[in-house]
């Protein structure tokens, strides 16, 4: 018999395997529309919505947790968000007239204010009642650097607006971004809370995307703290110890290391490249929308690009489908990653490892809130949690400490983890410049300990 016709020997299982092609997405952690577990957890929190700079003088129409309602800047310049059909006859506010104090819908006049009261009813008679008896679903909104963030809970548990400590400091540029993916919220929420795959996606599968540091596998530690959690990701870099802190908050809240660090040379409390949320427009479509930052110091490389930032683009590689497919194939960036999972992302055809106990956790801690919340608990709220401005600790810290002669470098990479989480978590009674100036002193006095 010719070669050609030669049968392949090996395991060859896809037959048996198929089975797994039957499973289905896990409904508690990925149905976000009204109603459901986790819609309604997930409507306990502030979340943005929409760039500011995309509200022009016409209605806005967007689509969040499987609602569909419409953004508008009324003419005295107050943001409303309402549901996208008319309390009257459902025509759509998309195509309603915006006026001073509210929205007009443009079939028969009615009018509402940003809170959702019907202000006037044009056609109806004078003695007419209807104006409050109806009324449109409105939700609250708050305006911040570009952002546009809602509520879209129940009045009565809506917390406080969480002002943590990147949000307003001197020297920042903050420059928001959205961009969308076809594909449920939690695969896009989990890639946070996954670093591993920075050193085989970003650095070893084809090309640095970002710095080539980041193809050494990092060591990872936890840290809870009662208003969200951290975690370091710690690698040896010549004679520096380079620790690369991520703030992660559920549901959704994300602060990263810098974007393209020196790891070479000493930081103390260098801090987040980014401030990010996943918003679910519905089950299988999700934004992302964040500021990236921008300071003095942070890009000694001058790898980034402040002009690439905003409405669906931003400045580092893979975030959205700005790409060719072939490029897609053989660059592959983050969002191929999520949206290659699928339009919901099946858990039980997965594999989990090792590497993986991040997005365990994750999907453990989310599985206990989202309960927690129907069972008629309060979510956790980090505004509620502390008083004023929220420490956090995204960014990076690289302290000179070379290997030990005789010590075993790994138990020093987590020892030093450790004592510089600690250093970072002892300053959380401090505010601004005093807390900085105080975590930098002690990293300094803690690196000069090793001399
Ligand atoms: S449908 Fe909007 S006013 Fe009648
Ligand atoms: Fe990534």
């Amino acid at each position: 018999m010719s070669e050609a016709f030669q049968i392949p020997e090996g395991n060859f299982r896809g037959h048996d395997q198929q089975h797994v092609w039957q499973a289905e997405p896990d409904p508690e952690l990925t149905e976000v529309g009204p109603g459901t577990p986790c819609g309604e957890y997930l409507r306990r929190y502030w979340m943005p919505v929409a760039m500011t700079d995309q509200v022009g003088d016409l209605p806005y129409r967007i689509r969040v947790l499987g609602e569909d309602l419409v953004l508008f800047r009324e003419k005295g310049g107050t943001l409303g968000l309402v549901h996208l059909h008319c309390a009257h006859r459902n025509m759509s506010l998309e195509f309603g007239i915006i006026e001073e104090g509210g929205i007009r819908c443009s079939y028969h006049g009615w009018k509402y204010a940003t809170d959702g009261t019907v202000m006037e009813t044009p056609c109806e008679p004078p003695a007419s009642q209807v104006k409050a008896k109806a009324c449109l679903g409105a939700y609250p909104v708050i305006e911040y650097k570009g952002l546009a963030f809602a509520y879209l809970g129940p009045k009565d548990t809506m917390p406080p607006f969480p002002v943590f400590d990147t949000f307003d400091e001197e020297g920042d540029e903050m420059i928001p971004y959205l961009i969308k993916s076809p594909c449920n919220w939690l695969q896009v929420m989990e890639n946070a809370w996954d670093p591993f795959h920075v050193v085989y996606l970003h650095t070893l599968a084809v090309r640095s995307q970002f710095i080539d540091a980041f193809a050494e596998l990092p060591m990872i530690e936890f840290f809870e703290r009662p208003f969200g959690d951290f975690y370091t990701n710690t690698r040896r870099v010549g004679d520096i110890i380079w620790l690369r802190i991520h703030d992660k908050l559920l549901p959704s809240f994300t602060q990263n290391g810098g974007h393209f660090p020196l790891p070479e040379t000493s930081r103390y409390f260098g801090r987040c490249g980014l401030s990010r949320w996943v918003t679910p427009i519905d089950d299988t479509h999700t934004m992302v929308i964040a500021w990236r930052h921008f300071r003095e110091g942070d890009d000694p490389r001058g790898l980034t690009d402040k002009s690439l930032v905003g409405y669906g683009t931003t400045d580092f590689y893979g975030q959205g489908p700005d790409r060719s497919y072939e490029q897609r194939q053989r660059d592959p960036g983050d969002y191929d990653a999520w949206v290659s999972q699928g339009p919901k992302n099946v858990h039980a055809r997965e594999n989990l490892c090792f590497t993986d106990r991040g997005v365990a956790k994750v999907r453990r801690k989310l599985r206990a809130a989202i309960r927690a919340v129907g069972d008629g608990q309060d979510a956790p709220q980090p505004a509620l949690t502390y008083e004023g401005i929220i420490p956090t600790y995204g960014g990076d810290t690289m302290l000179r400490i070379p290997p030990q002669p005789g010590r075993d470098d790994g138990a020093i990479l987590k020892e030093v983890a450790h004592k510089v989480a600690e250093i970072y978590m002892a300053a959380d009674d401090l505010k601004g410049q005093v807390r900085v100036d105080r975590i930098r002193d002690d990293l300094k006095t803690y690196e000069a300990s090793w001399a």
